[in-house]
């Protein structure tokens, strides 16, 4: 390895090492002058042109440029002395720029890169107490950079990690979520119950109102089986609500302390992801949560296909990543799932340039991301018609609550049947069982996807003669409908309809 002055056959080759830093510097937060190739072209064209540019050679190529700031440009000033301050990659020390109004702000950082290094060219062999300084952060010499018009500089380097580039990707980049605040036992547990099957921006708000509503675990434990259904309205999956107080009273009545695998897979709705999640960010315990997004991560990163039907893939994916787990698992894990929500994205092509752990990634080197994962073949969802009933009687409306088993179990609905009725069919269908109409007239159509099924839904408004009594039928207020009772989103086109 050695330093030398640029010559201009080295063009080429110092312009190409520019470009492919362009995103680099982007990401390792460098001023906005080097957001374009043709700007860094122009810039270092002109210090080449005068003669202050220098390069590192390794194995007979150019791996780094330098720009010795012998340059009194107030540009090159502020990105040296940023560069030098904020970035985790390259430093320089500056003393060195200090005393001698010059050094190494340029490219020099992609040597680094390429090799997944942190790099000080820093001091001359005869500072034995700044040698000491960098050996304690933990770098090792590599080799002295000789300088022609300069005295040698020493050289060294530090492996900069996965774990490490995952987190300080993500104490920079990560998501700012309620629940990583104060992360405590009830919160996590709140939380992640919430974010089964439901998206992270829609958790938010949930889950803010729950925890004014419901703000400790007693109080989850305490609560009336229809306030936390209320709270739920329009989060879907609403088992998840019911056993989340299942699963309050069973830690308080047994005072289960929470903090281990075997205990937390006892609590009612709490899975091997839940209690893995909970685990890592609650009690920094190394597991790793494993879901279909970490498993596409860890396909991409490995280049790894796999048997959908087979449970073998959940294995070798945490093996992967807790062989990778260094230090801190809740973020390490937390990081993980905001690279699958922002970076390394589901059914379309992945921001590699923003990823912080491309150099680790195969199918990166081999431009096939989109391939993976090996997409799963899923059944074809069910279909069913039916036919909801608005019905009302003197202003108010006739709501029903649902059995305490199965689909959307103990919520309210309005009156409905799984068949497609036409007009004339819907009003002899309600008058065979049981209803006096006064009018009847059509309304939306609407649709809702669940999991496993799918509702295609014919509105009917049913103005009602007589109450039906015996029917299990309430007759609410428009405000009761909306305040009391948890009416399931699958009904929301006509509950919006009903409230407008
Ligand atoms: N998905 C599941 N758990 C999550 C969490 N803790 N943060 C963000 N997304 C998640």
């Amino acid at each position: 390895m050695y330093f030398r002055k640029t010559t201009s056959s080295d063009f080429p080759a110092i312009f190409q090492i520019y470009e492919s830093s362009v995103s680099f510097m982007k990401e390792i937060g460098n001023p906005n002058q080097w957001k374009n190739i043709e700007d860094i072209k122009n810039r270092v064209g002109d210090d080449v042109k005068k003669g202050i540019s220098h390069v590192l050679v390794d194995e007979g190529k150019i791996q780094a440029v330098f720009t010795l700031l012998e340059t009194s440009d107030p540009t090159y000033q502020t990105i040296e002395g940023k560069w030098i301050d904020n970035s985790p990659y390259f430093t320089i020390h500056r003393i060195a720029v200090k005393e001698h109004n010059k050094g190494y702000a340029s490219a020099c950082f992609h040597y680094a890169y390429l090799q997944n290094k942190h790099i000080r060219i820093d001091t001359h062999e005869e500072n034995l107490p700044m040698r000491k300084l960098i050996e304690k952060e933990g770098f090792t010499y590599c080799g002295k950079i000789h300088i022609e018009d300069g005295s040698p500089r020493l050289a060294y380097e530090k492996v900069v990690s996965f774990s490490e580039l995952l987190l300080n990707w993500y104490q920079e980049k990560g998501r700012k979520l309620p629940w990583r605040e104060n992360p405590s036992f009830y919160h996590v547990y709140l939380s992640e119950i919430m974010l089964q099957q439901t998206r992270v921006e829609t958790v938010k708000r949930y889950y803010e109102r729950f925890l004014e509503t419901l703000p400790t675990l007693q109080d989850l434990a305490n609560a009336e089986e229809d306030v936390i259904m209320k709270l739920w309205q329009g989060l879907g999956y609403y088992s998840r609500a019911r056993n989340l107080q299942k699963g309050a009273r069973h830690i308080i009545e047994k005072d289960l302390s929470c903090d281990t695998y075997e205990e937390l897979l006892k609590v009612p709705g709490i899975g091997e992801y839940t209690a893995k999640a909970i685990l890592s960010i609650v009690y920094n315990k190394p597991y790793i949560a494993v879901d279909g997004n970490l498993i596409r991560i860890y396909s991409r990163l490995c280049c790894s296909s796999y048997d959908s039907k087979s449970k073998e893939i959940k294995d070798r994916c945490n093996k992967y990543f807790l062989s990778l787990l260094e230090k801190d698992p809740g973020s390490f894990n937390q990081a993980l799932m905001d690279l699958g929500e922002l970076v390394c994205l589901p059914n379309t092509l992945p921001k590699c340039e923003d990823c912080p752990l491309k150099q680790f990634c195969q199918s990166y080197k081999e431009k096939n991301q989109e391939k993976y994962p090996i997409s799963l073949k899923k059944g074809a969802k069910k279909e069913i018609d039916k036919t909801v009933f608005l019905l009302s009687y003197q202003g108010k409306y006739l709501i029903r609550k649902r059995p305490n088993k199965g689909l959307l179990a103990s919520l309210y609905e309005f009156y409905n049947v799984d068949k497609d009725f036409h007009l004339p069919e819907a009003k002899e269908y309600l008058e065979k069982n049981g209803f006096s109409i006064n009018s009847i007239r059509k309304d939306k159509k609407g649709k809702h996807v669940f999991t496993h099924l799918i509702w295609e839904m014919s509105g009917f408004r049913v103005e009602l003669k007589d109450f039906p009594k015996d029917l299990g039928f309430l007759l609410v207020t428009k405000e009761e409908l909306e305040e009391l009772y948890p009416i399931p989103s699958a009904f929301k086109i006509y509950l919006t309809e009903i409230l407008k």
